[in-house]
């Protein structure tokens, strides 16, 4: 009897290790996987971020015949109406408090006939192509100091893009700009390359989470409880 219940209560306490140390694993295994899914998003996710805030600040030089050969004509007459207080677009437009803009784009500058401008732009050389324009359109005082032209300026390459779009079908004979348009080598390799690593790493921590979970502790604790039944008669 005596070694009986000396059974009972190492095997009380046998069981209760067993099931202590099963908690604890059970504890490690989720404790792993919550911190390998944690680093796997924030890690990625910022790196991303950063780097391309970085790269578009560090490049102010805008490539606006790339953005026009998807400029909206549409989205142009939309930004046109911050213009047309002071300037007349159709064709026999006045000039206003700046000078009609039919056929603006690459006239020359300073050519409507009858409009007072300011020296500055009198004396400006070169005439009115996209590149011109996306310079004095982005910050007209600081492309041509000294202008009469009182515009804050188009903050957004886009907008220009598209400004420029619609001042171009403003006229007789409007530029094909998509004409021998040769887009740079395009350096997308990194893009695609980091996705699909992201996705594997994502898919395979619920995967060992679920294999792990269950079995193993489960089939310890029968294997060792079974060992203590078979003990205790032949003691
Ligand atoms: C507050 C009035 C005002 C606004 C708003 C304004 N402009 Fe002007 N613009 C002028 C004046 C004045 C001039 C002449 C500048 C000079 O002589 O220095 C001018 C000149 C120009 C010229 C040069 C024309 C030439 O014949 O050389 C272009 C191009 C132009 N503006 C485009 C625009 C566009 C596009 C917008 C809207 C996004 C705009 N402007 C908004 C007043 C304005």
């Amino acid at each position: 009897m005596d070694s009986f219940e000396l059974n009972k209560i190492a095997g009380a306490v046998f069981f209760t290790l067993l099931v202590y140390l099963g908690v604890q694993n059970l504890g490690d295994i989720l404790f792993h996987i919550e911190s390998a899914d944690a680093n796997a998003y924030i890690v990625e996710g910022l790196e991303v971020d950063d780097v391309s805030a970085l790269k578009a600040s560090a490049e102010p030089e805008v490539d606006i015949l790339a953005l026009l050969q998807t400029a909206s004509v549409d989205k142009g007459a939309k930004v046109a109406k911050k213009c047309v207080s002071c300037h007349a677009f159709e064709k026999g437009g006045a000039n206003k408090i700046g000078p009609a803009l039919w056929g603006i784009v690459n006239r020359d500058v300073a050519s409507v006939d009858g409009f007072g401008y300011s020296g500055t732009l009198n004396e400006m050389a070169g005439d009115w192509d996209y590149n011109a324009l996306n310079g004095f359109l982005e910050n007209p005082k600081k492309y041509a100091a000294g202008t009469k032209m009182a515009f804050a300026g188009l903050r957004k390459p886009q907008d220009r893009a598209a400004i420029i779009a619609y001042l171009n079908a403003q006229g007789d004979t409007p530029t094909d700009f998509t004409a021998g348009y040769t887009p740079p080598a395009a350096e997308p390799e990194s893009v695609p390359a980091e996705e699909p690593a992201a996705e594997t790493q994502i898919e395979e921590i619920p995967a060992s989470q679920d294999e792990s979970q269950d079995e193993p502790v489960a089939e310890a604790t029968e294997d060792m409880f079974s060992d203590l039944v078979a003990d205790t008669p032949s003691e």
